[in-house]
């Protein structure tokens, strides 16, 4: 069998020379443990490893053609789709869509057959969501609706609302055939909305849990409705899969490298990781990695704390803190190789901005630069930098992407002794919510809330 090499490159260098060499030597170590306790499938929250053999599946067992032509369907007969959902069953449709479109695609006039796909159940914001509704008004829209539990409250309230008013303007058909839920096999209210109505629906498997979910239908069909390839996407993340399942040298795979220097930072002195990327539409797959990072590795009184940031943008605002702030950070900088589209500086006759000096340049070129004199400046002020390489921004490296941070969430988390696949931390807010929204079953503890709220 042969193995592609590996989409994503890193650079340690600028970080390990901030580490001793024994630390680093006893990360490898657990790293090897956890690579282990990961495929035999020994560790805690092994009944959520689905992500490990997701991609291959979803491309051998066809559901990636059934997405594709649901989408299509939703395409055709859409200028808006609405996809809702919080957390995982968001984040990382939305990452990948930002990553390979274009920058102002909501800015431009949707079509039919090139709808606008847009977000709403993130949030409780009643304006929010009397915008959106006014957006659409007047417009053929459809709705996914994306809840693994199926009861999530966010998604829930913006999907009642979404689709009554389109059932009330539309119809009972036409709005059967504009909505898709995703969500359990068998458990939740969703389930029991969508088989009662008749609704198209995909299933979120048992063993993959929400923030690992972009390459089920919960990433795949927003990013299908949005046009791009999901096909790519799963083969660059199959491709990944099958390099670090057959290597026989698994302390040189990206994601164990990252996972190794992340946890030796943590180990010595770093107390929050900084993701940060040189091009934009990156920006959306760092608020992915922060739920991914935050939500597995942030429990038991561990973790880095996540942070993502989009240079040179916030070079001007936490550029300041990262140079010169305490000295217990990591620094992950994402580079791409070959941006999507080349613009060089043109020369200018009076050269009254003195950029002349540029002038025959590509604007990648000074990105480049910046890139490299913010290693250097961050190195200088004392800051373990990591560096992970892009060839560039396409689907099968995205894919590639996405996978590289799955494993090595998973490995990393192992290596802290800690349950990566679960998140107590995250049920406790559902449930105080629906104690001081009076739920029904929730009595006792709404009685307790009101008085320490002095309510
Ligand atoms: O990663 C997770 O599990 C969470 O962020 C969930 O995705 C989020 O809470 C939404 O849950 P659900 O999909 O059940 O509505």
């Amino acid at each position: 069998m042969k193995t592609a090499a590996s989409l994503i490159k890193i650079d340690t260098t600028h970080a390990q020379a901030h580490l001793s060499a024994e630390t680093i030597r006893q990360a490898e170590q657990d790293a090897l443990a956890a690579i282990q306790t990961l495929h035999t499938g020994s560790g805690v929250g092994n009944d959520f490893l689905g992500w490990l053999t997701l991609p291959e599946e979803m491309l051998e067992r066809d559901l990636c053609k059934e997405v594709q032509t649901v989408a299509d369907k939703l395409r055709h007969e859409c200028l808006y789709i609405i996809c809702i959902g919080i957390g995982g069953s968001y984040l990382g449709g939305k990452a990948v869509m930002e990553a390979l479109g274009d920058h102002f695609s909501t800015h431009r006039k949707p079509d039919l057959g090139r709808p606008q796909v847009l977000f709403a159940g993130n949030n409780i914001s009643s304006d929010y969501l009397h915008d959106l509704m006014d957006l659409v008004v007047d417009k053929p829209f459809g709705i996914v609706n994306i809840s693994k539990s199926g009861t999530t409250t966010e998604p829930a309230i913006a999907f009642r609302m979404l689709s009554q008013y389109l059932v009330a303007r539309d119809g009972q058909e036409v709005a059967k055939r504009r909505i898709v839920a995703i969500t359990d096999k068998k458990r939740g209210a969703l389930r029991r909305l969508a088989d009662e109505q008749g609704y198209d629906t995909f299933v979120i498997p048992d063993n993959v849990g929400g923030r690992f979910s972009v390459l089920t239908p919960v990433g795949l069909l927003p990013i299908a409705l949005a046009g791009f390839d999901i096909e790519a996407l799963l083969q660059g993340a199959s491709d990944t899969a099958l390099l670090y399942s057959s290597t026989e040298h698994p302390l040189e795979t990206p994601a164990v490298q990252y996972a190794v220097t992340r946890q030796a930072a943590y180990r010595e002195r770093a107390v929050s990781e900084v993701l940060v990327a040189f091009e934009p539409r990156l920006s959306a797959i760092g608020q992915w990695w922060m739920q991914l990072f935050g939500e597995s590795e942030g429990k038991e009184g561990k973790g880095l704390l996540p942070l993502s940031l989009t240079y040179t943008t916030d070079l001007h605002s936490m550029g300041q803190w990262i140079q010169q702030g305490p000295h217990n950070i990591l620094e992950t900088m994402i580079v791409v190789d070959t941006p999507r589209d080349t613009i060089t500086i043109p020369t200018d006759e009076q050269n009254l901005d003195g950029l002349n000096y540029l002038a025959g340049e590509t604007m990648h070129y000074v990105n480049e630069q910046a890139h490299l004199g913010t290693l250097l400046a961050h190195e200088d002020g004392g800051v373990p930098v990591l560096q992970l390489q892009l060839p560039q921004i396409d689907a099968r490296t995205i894919g590639a992407f996405i996978y590289t941070m799955e494993y090595a969430v998973a490995v990393s988390g192992y290596m802290m002794g800690i349950n990566p696949f679960d998140q107590p931390g995250v049920e406790d807010y559902k449930r105080n919510m629906f104690a001081l929204l009076a739920k029904p079953g929730f009595e006792s503890e709404t009685k307790v809330m009101r008085q320490r709220l002095n309510k």
